[in-house]
């Protein structure tokens, strides 16, 4: 396949791009580099791809660049990229949001409509269920966003719903249940956690810690998508992909211990506007259509990223 793959330089982004590469499938990455967090560390991600005959970059804002020669040839487009975070989504802040989560992908449809693309994957998010009571999650539950953030990662499922619809792009949307691994970005609670514990600080407990979360590895994430990108029958069709690894918050302070040997510090603090109490996904549908089936434990998983932590600040 000929893919393009937005947001490439991201977390997930730039994860995606190497195993379609490995994969022996060719790869045109946009990113725009957006300073939400340190563009030098969205370079570092792209080291590996770069050496990378099957891949080429091109340095494009998706609102700002001419979107039709990057699309000639293309046979599927991962629609990656976009401004993530909860807590930072109010307020003043809120612009941004809508400028790269929902006028991008919005323009990105608007020119897919004309071309011959065989799929187009949108990376959707699990905040869009919010605080929806029904759990476990299943694709069909009525979304109740609680954030900005998740408001605009909603409406972009919209307009790839609207797109498919009227103009016949093939969308499919994929909503990522909160994703870790090596590269997690910065801003992210396992990233935040385990660096503290290197450096014998303290974490951050935002509520009681009763919350849960379900978490999902970094290369599960990966193969979900590519599945939504050549299953039949997925087009038109949402799909959770979480990790099956659903935990209490205060027990995964308690494995961290066990995964990094050192001693978990914490400092109470209040809830944060936006967060929601639970997380919970239903994968059945997912496991049905696209094969998916999360292969990596919270502990195995955890281990990688503690590695890569230490690699990086140690
Ligand atoms: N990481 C998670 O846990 C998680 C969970 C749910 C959904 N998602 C979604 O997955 C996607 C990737 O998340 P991530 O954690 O890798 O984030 P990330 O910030 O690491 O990657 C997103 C990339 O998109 C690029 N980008 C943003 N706006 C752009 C624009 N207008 N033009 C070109 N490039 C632009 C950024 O520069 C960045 O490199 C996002 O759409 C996010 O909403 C992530």
């Amino acid at each position: 396949m000929k893919c393009l793959v937005t947001g490439c330089a991201g977390f997930v982004g730039s994860h995606l791009t190497e195993a379609l590469l490995a994969a022996n499938h060719e790869v045109l990455g946009v990113d725009s580099l957006i300073p939400f967090y340190d563009p030098a560390i969205k370079r570092q991600n792209l080291i590996s791809a770069l050496a990378h005959p099957r891949f080429r970059f091109a340095e494009a804002d998706l609102i700002e660049a001419d979107l039709q020669p990057l699309l000639a040839d293309i046979d599927v487009i991962f629609h990656i990229a976009g401004q993530p975070g909860v807590r930072d989504s109010w307020g003043e802040h809120f612009a941004g949001y809508t400028r790269n989560n929902v006028l991008a992908t919005e323009r990105l449809l608007h020119a897919a409509a004309g071309m011959d693309i065989k799929r187009f994957v949108y990376a959707g998010s699990s905040s869009v269920y919010g605080d929806s009571p029904e759990m476990p999650w299943h694709e069909e539950v009525c979304p109740r966003p609680r954030s900005p953030y998740a408001i605009t990662k909603l409406a972009a499922e919209h307009l790839c719903r609207s797109y498919r619809l009227d103009f016949g792009v093939p969308t499919v949307v994929v909503r990522y249940f909160t994703v870790y691994g090596p590269r997690q970005r910065p801003d992210m609670a396992f990233h935040k956690f385990l660096k503290a514990v290197l450096f014998d600080q303290p974490i951050p407990l935002y509520g009681n810690g009763r919350q849960t979360r379900d978490f999902t590895y970094v290369s599960d994430i990966v193969t979900g998508t590519i599945a939504a990108a050549l299953a039949p029958g997925a087009v038109g069709e949402t799909f959770n992909l979480g990790g099956g690894s659903r935990i209490v918050l205060l027990d995964l302070l308690e494995m961290l211990t066990e995964v990094t040997g050192k001693p978990v510090i914490i400092e109470q603090r209040g809830q944060q506007a936006g967060d929601v109490r639970h997380t919970w996904a239903d994968i059945t549908h997912s496991r049905t259509i696209l094969g998916y089936q999360p292969q990596v434990s919270l502990q195995e998983g955890l281990r990688e990223e503690f590695a890569w932590i230490q690699k990086r600040y140690g």
